[in-house]
C-alpha cells in the first residue's frame, strides 16, 4: 500500500490549548496540589525518583492537527478499547499498529479529542510525519509546554520528561512513530511501500536515534501515572525483550480494516445512495481498507458531480 499522509497535518502547527482546563482545583492525580496562574493554566507539583520537588504546567498541547473530524465513522469497539486502556493502571503504553491507511491516525485523533479534560488536565498530540517534527523537537516542545526548563543535553531532556510523566498524569499521543525507526527513517520514507515491511530484518525496527530508545525503555515497567498512545506501522524493537515479548506495561492492539457495518455507514454518510449489498460488494474488493475506500468515495462523488453539469 502506498504511503499517504494525513491531508491536514502537513504544516507543523504548534499550539497550546488551555481552554477547558479547570482553574485552581486540587489535582488529585498529582502528588502536589495545583495552583491557578491565570488563563486556565495550573501549576502542579511532583517529586522525582530521588525525592526532588519539581513543578509543571498543565494544559492541552497540539504539536500538530490531524484535521477533519466530521467524516470520521464507526470504530465503536476501538473507542471502547482505548477508553478502557486509559482508565486502567496496568499498561502505560498502547501501540496501535497497522499498515498504512488503516485509520490509525484518524482513530487516535478522534478519540484524543473526546478525552475528558477534567480528568486529563495535561495532554500532548505529536505527529512524526514531518522532517522537522522529529524526536528532539517533540522533547523540547513538550518540555516547553510543560513549563519545564529545556536543558541543553537531550539526554537530560529525556530524563526530565520521564520524571514529569512518572510524577504526574500526562496523556501523550505519538502519531506515526514508524518514522523514528530505521526502516522509515530514510530520506525516501514517504515512498516506502508496506510490502517491504513484510519480511524486514528486526534491526530495521530499531530507532534511528539512541535517545528515542532510552525514552521508550523509560516508559515501560511500573511506576508512571502517564499514558502514551503510539500509532505505528511497525513495533519498535526497543519495546520487546530478548524473547520478542512486549516489555511490562506495554500493550499492542492491531487495527483492522473497517467492519462491513462501518463501511456501509461511511458510504451513506458520504452521500452515496447504494444498497448494503452493493456497498459490501465493492468494499470487499478493496479489503475494507479505509484509505482505499475514502479514495473510492471521492471518485464516485466526483464522477456523480461531473454528470450533473
Ligand atoms: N474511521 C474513519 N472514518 C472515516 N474515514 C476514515 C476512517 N479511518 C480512516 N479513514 C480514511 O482513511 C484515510 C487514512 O487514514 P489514516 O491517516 O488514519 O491512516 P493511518 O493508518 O494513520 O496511515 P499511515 O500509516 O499512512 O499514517 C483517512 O484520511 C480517511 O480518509
Ligand atoms: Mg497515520
Amino acid at each position: 500500500m502506498a504511503d499517504e499522509k494525513p491531508k491536514n497535518s502537513e504544516v507543523p502547527h504548534v499550539q497550546a490549548d488551555h481552554g477547558s482546563t479547570s482553574v485552581g482545583s486540587f489535582n488529585v492525580g498529582n502528588v502536589g496540589g495545583s495552583v491557578a496562574v491565570g488563563n486556565n493554566i495550573s501549576i502542579v507539583n511532583y517529586y522525582t525518583a530521588n525525592g526532588e520537588k519539581r513543578e509543571m504546567r498543565t494544559g492541552w498541547f497540539f504539536g500538530h492537527r490531524y484535521g477533519d473530524l466530521d467524516s470520521f465513522t464507526g470504530r465503536a469497539a476501538e473507542m471502547d478499547m482505548l477508553n478502557a486502556w486509559l482508565n486502567n493502571d496496568k499498561d502505560n503504553l498502547l501501540m496501535l499498529r497497522a499498515l498504512g491507511g488503516f485509520g490509525k491516525s484518524a482513530l487516535a485523533w478522534t478519540w484524543f479529542n473526546r478525552v475528558d479534560r477534567e480528568q486529563w488536565q495535561t495532554a500532548v498530540w505529536w505527529s512524526f510525519y514531518e522532517k522537522e517534527s522529529g524526536f528532539e523537537s517533540f522533547l523540547s516542545e513538550t518540555l516547553k509546554h510543560l513549563g519545564v526548563e529545556v536543558k541543553e543535553s537531550a539526554r537530560q531532556q529525556v530524563n526530565d520528561l520521564l520524571e514529569a510523566m512518572r510524577g504526574t498524569n500526562i496523556l501523550i499521543v505519538l502519531d506515526g512513530f514508524e518514522r523514528l525507526l530505521r526502516q522509515y527513517g530514510r530520506m525516501d520514507a514517504a515512498l516506502q511501500s508496506d510490502d517491504e515491511d513484510a519480511d524486514i530484518d528486526p534491526s530495521q525496527r530499531d530507532c534511528s536515534s539512541p535517545l528515542t530508545e532510552t525514552f521508550l525503555r523509560g516508559l515501560s515497567g511500573a511506576g508512571t501515572k502517564s499514558k502514551v498512545l503510539m500509532t505505528t506501522r511497525l513495533c519498535p524493537r526497543a519495546l520487546e525483550s530478548a524473547d520478542g515479548k512486549l516489555l511490562k506495561g506495554c500493550r499492542e492492539e492491531p487495527l483492522s480494516a473497517f467492519s462491513p457495518d462501518d463501511a456501509v455507514t461511511y458510504f451513506h454518510n458520504e452521500g452515496i445512495k447504494a444498497t448494503r449489498a452493493e456497498i459490501l460488494a465493492v468494499c470487499s474488493a478493496y479489503g475494507y481498507h479505509p484509505l482505499s475506500l475514502s479514495l473510492l468515495v471521492g471518485l464516485i462523488n466526483e464522477d456523480h458531480e461531473s454528470r450533473r453539469y
